[in-house]
């Protein structure tokens, strides 16, 4: 007898994920009154809604018969060297073969994961980490195992000494292990340069591959920068990932990788066919002649003004027994609230009391992160967030018991 409908056709490895969430599905936690702290979207008047009108207009103007075509023409193909030039910036020396493009960094980790992982592989990630690419680790049947993370990023002294203790057992490591190594989502946090050598020593020793997730290092807003993990492996173990979505705009989702150029191809090949060589023309268009690095001084000014606002809201309104990370860039501000805090719980309070965050549940492989959210200060006017705060303040004033906070008190 046939069976009716197709669903017992699925994978395996879609059946088995069937329940878990969907990228986007917590877009939910919105609310028209209440302060947007929860999503890392760009404040409204940083979208360069006026420069694209022009980019596009001058795009079809010098190329009307490629710019909508298949393949596009001249100024799509030319995207790669913009992103050669941005990657020397960070002293990523690369050719134009080594960079494969995507539609945004979401979309780059499937393809990573779709060229390197079987299901059952395991895949070490940072603990909390980004909450998509926990989603895409899962579709993928990944076993995802996380790494706790302090003021330094990863805890590479702890993941040295795990995989120290597999390999006399002779148990199997993991195939790849992702790291957001500059003001990391979500705790905001950066990682020290000698994790990052000593992460790099880790995959040749263990024969991983080190997954390198930057959407946020060009948004520093002070302290110094710190070399990519690309820029200081020498024996190519490192794929990098980046995207226009924090520095132009979400809406173009245009990302890319940066590996060794045999890998790169292979990420061409897999993905051949759904390039979107319109938006590729208008993004190298909209960068030329500097536009792009002007954007971002003005978005660092903007984002910095909201970061310091936060911070001055969290230590002027919070209980003292809250504590909160300290990024020197990018979009989040990590809470720590005391023992027994259920952010998840406290969400609907939250709303009515007027402000939304993320729970820090959202971004652990496993059962943790209760007592932990985040803030983004990306998106709202510096006096909202300051209104925001003030209404998270209220909301957990009452009834919370002390502890002492792993990511430190504010200033
Ligand atoms: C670490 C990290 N990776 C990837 C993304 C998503 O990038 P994209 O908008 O290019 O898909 C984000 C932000 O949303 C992020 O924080």
């Amino acid at each position: 007898m046939t069976q009716h409908g197709i669903e017992h056709l699925f994978t395996d490895t879609v059946r088995d994920t069937m329940g878990s969430g969907v990228y986007g599905d917590w877009r939910s936690i919105q609310n028209a009154d209440a302060v947007p702290l929860a999503f890392g979207f760009p404040y409204p008047e940083s979208l360069p809604n006026g420069e694209l009108v022009s980019a596009a207009e001058s795009l079809l103007a010098a190329e009307p018969d490629r710019a909508l075509q298949y393949g596009g023409g001249d100024r799509a193909a030319g995207l790669r060297d913009v992103i050669v030039d941005r990657a020397r910036d960070r002293g990523i020396d690369c050719s134009t073969d080594a960079i494969h493009l995507t539609n945004g960094a979401t979309r780059a980790i499937d393809t990573v994961c779709r060229v390197f992982l079987e299901p059952g592989d395991e895949v070490v990630v940072e603990a909390p980490t980004f909450m998509g690419a926990l989603g895409i680790f899962r579709n993928h049947g990944a076993t995802v195992t996380g790494v706790d993370v302090d003021e330094e990023g990863l805890d590479v002294d702890a993941l040295a000494e795990d995989l120290a203790a597999r390999a006399e057992r002779g148990a199997p490591g993991p195939k790849l292990v992702y790291t957001i190594p500059d003001f990391q989502n979500p705790t905001g946090v950066t990682m020290a340069t000698d994790r990052r050598e000593l992460l790099l020593d880790l995959a040749e020793t263990h024969d991983f591959v080190v997954l390198e997730d930057d959407p946020y290092g060009r948004l520093r807003y002070d302290g110094v920068d710190r070399p990519p993990l690309k820029a200081l492996d020498s024996a190519d173990r490192t794929v990098r990932i980046n995207t226009f979505s924090k520095t132009i705009a979400p809406g173009v989702r245009t990302g890319w990788i940066v590996a060794d150029e045999r890998t790169a191809a292979q990420f061409d090949r897999i993905d051949a066919g759904g390039e979107p060589s319109f938006t590729r023309g208008l993004i190298d268009t909209y960068c030329a002649d500097g536009r792009l690095d002007r954007a971002v001084s003005r978005l660092c000014e903007g984002y910095e003004e909201r970061r310091d606002r936060m911070l001055a809201s969290l230590d002027a309104y919070m209980p003292p027994d809250v504590g909160w990370s300290e990024p020197s860039g990018g979009f989040f501000v990590w809470i720590e609230f005391p023992d027994g805090t259920d952010t998840e719980a406290m969400l609907p309070e939250a709303i009515d009391a007027g402000v939304t965050y993320l729970p820090g549940s959202f971004f652990y492989a496993g059962d943790d992160g209760d007592r932990f959210a985040r803030l983004s200060f990306s998106h709202a006017a510096p006096a909202a967030i300051e209104d925001g705060i003030e209404a998270l303040a209220r909301t957990v004033s009452d009834g919370v018991p002390s502890t002492d906070g792993r990511l430190g008190r504010g200033r």
